[in-house]
């Protein structure tokens, strides 16, 4: 079985019902976050729509999915008759539920699996998500991130992407403020990386820019007074920005967010905030470095004018500074130091740590010394 990616439904988890009839399920594996299924009221909303099925529940993984976890959901639903997976949370939640999906039915070891030597190729059962948070998009993309120890890896293929995306900002409203800022954050974070970068097309760019022109007029009171309005319109740029890396993926900033949330438990979206600022300086720079766009240097010339554009400032250094005091007044540290990061032994780790195949996926190329100096700035 392959999947197919079938619709988006807007706001409307009522929808679900009419998913399930589509799929002609009859047992349902449901995979959920803990605290956060029932504080969203996600828990009744999807609970009534599973009435008279077979429901095998799976939660309590923690975030970041680590591959025991999976391996162990995976042994568990083995053999059991799966006919739908409803993933209902955050991007880790989702990802955990893709990891089930298409690893559950390989035998044998799954080392090759994640570490991307072999793609997956079939799957348990169609995939419905619904997300609880506005931010990962992972409602829309073809991959999952998973963690061997402290090393990211990305489980990518087709079957691997959501047959269905419920996107029902509803199930975001009991969002606290400072999950919804990183949450954001992250979507912000995607939308951008994804215009600048070296896998875009003129698709994923039309999604990038609808998401970036959302986020960013509503973003400071989405976080301080939000509105369902401001909700909804945060969830739909979500999931529109990860229509666009589910093309282009992304590339430096979450490059280097990894070893940090790995190593220093800094939230995604955090981790990822923390150093775009910077790479948006780094990357409108481009007289006289090396260069992974193959478009050629007038061409990335001008996507970072028109970034520059959208963040409504003249230059690389002026978004910059825009950037770090968008995240102070959204109530996130901008600096290692205010999260409590040694310096020195944490440039190293971060350095160490970076994920090459994202970087490669950065328009300019960054050298270790130019990581580092980005890490000396914060
Ligand atoms: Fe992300």
């Amino acid at each position: 079985v392959t999947s197919k990616y079938k619709s988006v439904r807007l706001g409307s988890l009522t929808q679900l019902g009419d998913a399930i009839d589509d799929i002609g399920a009859k047992t349902i594996l449901l995979v959920t976050g803990n605290e956060s299924f029932r504080t969203s009221g996600a828990s009744d909303a999807v609970k009534k729509h599973l009435a008279g099925f077979g429901v095998v529940h799976l939660s309590g993984f923690r975030s970041n999915p680590k591959i025991e976890e999976v391996k162990r959901a995976a042994d568990r639903v083995r053999l059991q008759r799966i006919d739908a997976i409803i993933a209902v949370g955050g991007g880790s939640v989702i990802d955990t539920a893709k990891l089930i999906n298409v690893l559950t039915p390989i035998r044998g070891a799954l080392r090759e699996y994640v570490t991307g030597q072999k793609r997956p190729e079939n799957r348990l059962a169609p995939l419905i998500a619904i997300p609880t948070t506005a931010g990962s998009g992972s409602e829309a993309t073809h991959f999952a991130v998973v963690y061997a120890g402290s090393t990211k890896y990305s489980v990518a293929a087709d079957c691997v992407r959501p047959d269905y995306a419920i996107v029902d900002a509803t199930m975001t409203f009991s969002m606290p403020p400072r999950l919804t800022a990183v949450c954001g954050f992250d979507a912000l974070c995607q939308a951008i990386e994804s215009y600048w970068a070296v896998g875009s097309t003129d698709e994923s760019k039309k999604h990038a820019k609808a998401a970036i022109q959302m986020i960013l007029p509503s973003f400071r009171q989405v976080v301080s007074a939000p509105d369902p309005d401001l909700r909804s319109m945060m969830s739909e740029a979500a999931y529109r920005a990860g229509r666009a890396i589910d093309i282009s993926k992304t590339t430096g900033p979450h490059a280097m967010s990894y070893p940090l949330t790995a190593t220093f438990g800094t939230s995604h979206g955090h981790a990822v905030a923390l150093t775009l600022g910077r790479f948006i300086a780094a990357n409108s720079r481009v007289d006289g470095v090396k260069l992974n766009e193959r478009r050629g240097r007038s061409y990335l010339e001008s996507t970072m004018r028109e970034i520059h554009g959208m963040l409504g400032c003249g230059d690389g250094e002026e978004c910059s500074d825009m950037w770090y005091s968008l995240m102070g007044e959204v109530g996130l540290e901008t600096s290692l130091g205010d999260l409590g990061i040694d310096v020195p032994s944490g440039r190293r780790r971060i350095v160490e740590g970076v994920n090459i195949e994202r970087l490669g996926n950065n328009p300019v190329v960054m050298s270790a010394p130019a990581l580092s100096a980005i890490i000396d700035e914060l």
